[in-house]
Formats: structure tokens, C-alpha cells, sequence
């Protein structure tokens, strides 16, 4: 099977989103991931709904959205208006993880679950069935262009493990310092989902760099 290719838009040129958005309409891409940061629950501030509202509009891909806010769950009905596929939400960010999810599911998106590279998998044992999409950050997150955190590879063949050991569905989505190296290496342990930020929009041409990713 080939990985689900999410671009980070974090990496696009904010001077010029329609441009970007526009290459990765005619890309190989299957998502296109959005930041959210609030400067609280992550040490850097993005981008906001006014904002999103036009990138949804010149969009044609589905958009996976992924909250580093606290209280995620404030937001649920601007990410529904979107027309979001799926909002991730931080375990971290969630102390009422159950009820959010449910509520997600209940906007009608996909659930995701996001985990910070602290957080072991283990942690997911009794939401694991519930959930859509578990993310694993392969970076601190809040900021693109960080290295690559090596045990992540280890995390993805342990949520795979436990996937398959509790007949959940969840797709595992990987975020943070992929490339095709890395990338190949996270599909090989089990993941489905490769979030690309830096390595897809500093390419020399990212359009080659998604079908890349897409073929590894
Ligand atoms: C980090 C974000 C990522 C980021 C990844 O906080 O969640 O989605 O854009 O960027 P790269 O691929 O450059 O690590
Ligand atoms: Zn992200």
C-alpha cells in the first residue's frame, strides 16, 4: 500500500498561498496538513480560521487538520466549517480525551489523536478503538525544519503492535522531519500517514518530491 502524503502548508511560502496551494492541487498529494498553533499549548503562532477559510476555498484536497492549541475542543464547529476530513487533537491538550473524540465523530471528521514524542504509546491503550488516526510527532512540535527524532520509528512498530492487537482501524500518521529517508523507514515499520513540511516545499521541485514520497 502507498502512504497517504500530507504537505505541511507550514512550510509554504505564506506570501504567496494561492501559488502553493495551486502545485499541490496537481500534485500527487492526498491531504494537505494545517498547523494550528496558539502559543501556548506550542511555543510559536501560525496561522487562524480567517486565514484557512481561503485556503479550504483553493483547496481541491482534504483537509487534515492538527490543533496545538490547548482546549481543542473550543474549536470543533470553525474546523467542522472548514471542511476539515480530519481534526487531530494533542492527547497532551485533552484531559476529557473520550468526550472530544466523541465529539469530533459527531461533527462528522475523522478523530485524530496526536501524541508529542514524551508520550508513549501505551498511553492510547483505552482510546485506541475510538479513534480514526493516531498521530505520532516525530519532532517537538511548533516549529518545521527540526531533525528527526530516531525513536520515532520504534513508536510506529509499537502503535502498530497495539493496532493490530485491538482490531482498531486507526491509520497511524507520522509529523515531523520526514523526508524519503526517514519516510521509508516509517512505512516500513507500519506507518500509513507521511506528514512533509520542509522536504516537500524546499525541494527543487516539490511536485517530484511528493510523487517520491508517495512511491516509497
Ligand atoms: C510541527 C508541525 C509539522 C511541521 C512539519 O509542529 O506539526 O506539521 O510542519 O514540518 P517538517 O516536515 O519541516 O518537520
Ligand atoms: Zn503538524
Amino acid at each position: 500500500m502507498k502512504p497517504i502524503v500530507a504537505p505541511s502548508l507550514l512550510a509554504a511560502n505564506f506570501g504567496n498561498l494561492q501559488a502553493d496551494i495551486d502545485m499541490l492541487n496537481q500534485s500527487e498529494c492526498d491531504w494537505i496538513h494545517i498547523d494550528i498553533m496558539d502559543g501556548v499549548f506550542v511555543p510559536n503562532i501560525s496561522f487562524g480560521f480567517p486565514v484557512l477559510k481561503f485556503v479550504a476555498q483553493l483547496s481541491n484536497k482534504p483537509l487534515d487538520v492538527h490543533l496545538m492549541v490547548v482546549q481543542p475542543e473550543k474549536f470543533i464547529n470553525e474546523v467542522k466549517a472548514l471542511g476539515a476530513y480530519c481534526m487531530n487533537v494533542h492527547m497532551e491538550a485533552c484531559p476529557h480525551l473520550h468526550r472530544v473524540v466523541q465529539q469530533i465523530k459527531d461533527a462528522g471528521m475523522k478523530a485524530g489523536v496526536t501524541l508529542n514524542p514524551s508520550t508513549p504509546v501505551m498511553m492510547l491503550k483505552d482510546i485506541i478503538r475510538d479513534v480514526d488516526i493516531v498521530m505520532l510527532m516525530s519532532v517537538n512540535p511548533g516549529f518545521g525544519g527540526q531533525k528527526f527524532i530516531e525513536h520515532s520509528v520504534e513508536k510506529v512498530r509499537e502503535l502498530r503492535d497495539l493496532i493490530d492487537q485491538t482490531d482498531s482501524s486507526a491509520l497511524i500518521e507520522v509529523d515531523g522531519g520526514v523526508n524519503c529517508e526517514t519516510g521509508k523507514r516509517l512505512v516500513e515499520a507500519g506507518a500509513d500517514v507521511l506528514v512533509a513540511g520542509s522536504s516537500v516545499f524546499k525541494a527543487p521541485c516539490p511536485q517530484v518530491e511528493i510523487a517520491a514520497l508517495k512511491n516509497l
